[in-house]
């Protein structure tokens, strides 16, 4: 399979971002919030297969030795072909410098040690809804 790789937001369909992301069982929120998102972010991955956005992956980052991903989707039609593997390794690229963190979503914590991640001992998060992310397992 043919897939195109965007490494920019331009023509991106944030109504579709954000219903993958909900569909994906992610925080979501209004479209015009995740154009703001992904523009302020330093790394964006958008994959396109024939013209279908098929999944998506961003970094935020000081560009000199920190960095976070955020908001990593491929499209449940495509999973299980590399693309999410793809989508890390294009975001790897642009922070090569940095340290990278992410919080895992529960269950896709074996996706990323197989991309090189380990899990953290002390890792803390200050979130707005603790008692949400309590019931998904985060904390
Ligand atoms: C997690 C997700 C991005 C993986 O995308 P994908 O395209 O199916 O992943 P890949 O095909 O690139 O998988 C890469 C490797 O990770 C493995 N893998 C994928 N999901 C896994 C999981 N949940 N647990 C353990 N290993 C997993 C694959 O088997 C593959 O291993 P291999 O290289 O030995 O064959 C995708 O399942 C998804 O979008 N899920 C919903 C959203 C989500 O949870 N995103 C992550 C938020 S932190």
């Amino acid at each position: 399979m043919d897939f195109r790789i965007q490494e920019n937001c331009e023509g991106i369909d944030w109504l579709q971002v954000r219903e993958y992301l909900k569909d994906a069982g992610m925080g979501y929120y209004e479209a015009h919030l995740h154009e703001k998102a992904f523009r302020s972010s330093y790394a964006v991955v958008f994959v396109f297969n024939a013209g279908k956005l098929a999944g998506f992956g961003r970094a935020i980052s000081d560009g000199a030795y920190q960095a976070a991903i955020y908001d990593v989707v491929v499209l449940p039609e495509f999973r299980d072909r590399g693309l999410g593997r793809l989508i890390i390794s294009h975001i790897i690229e642009k922070v090569e410098s940095c340290n990278i963190i992410l919080y895992a979503s529960p269950g896709k914590e074996g996706f990323y040690s197989k991309l090189g991640f380990s899990a953290m001992k002390t890792g803390m998060a200050r979130f707005l809804n603790p008692v949400k992310m309590k019931e998904k397992g985060m904390i």
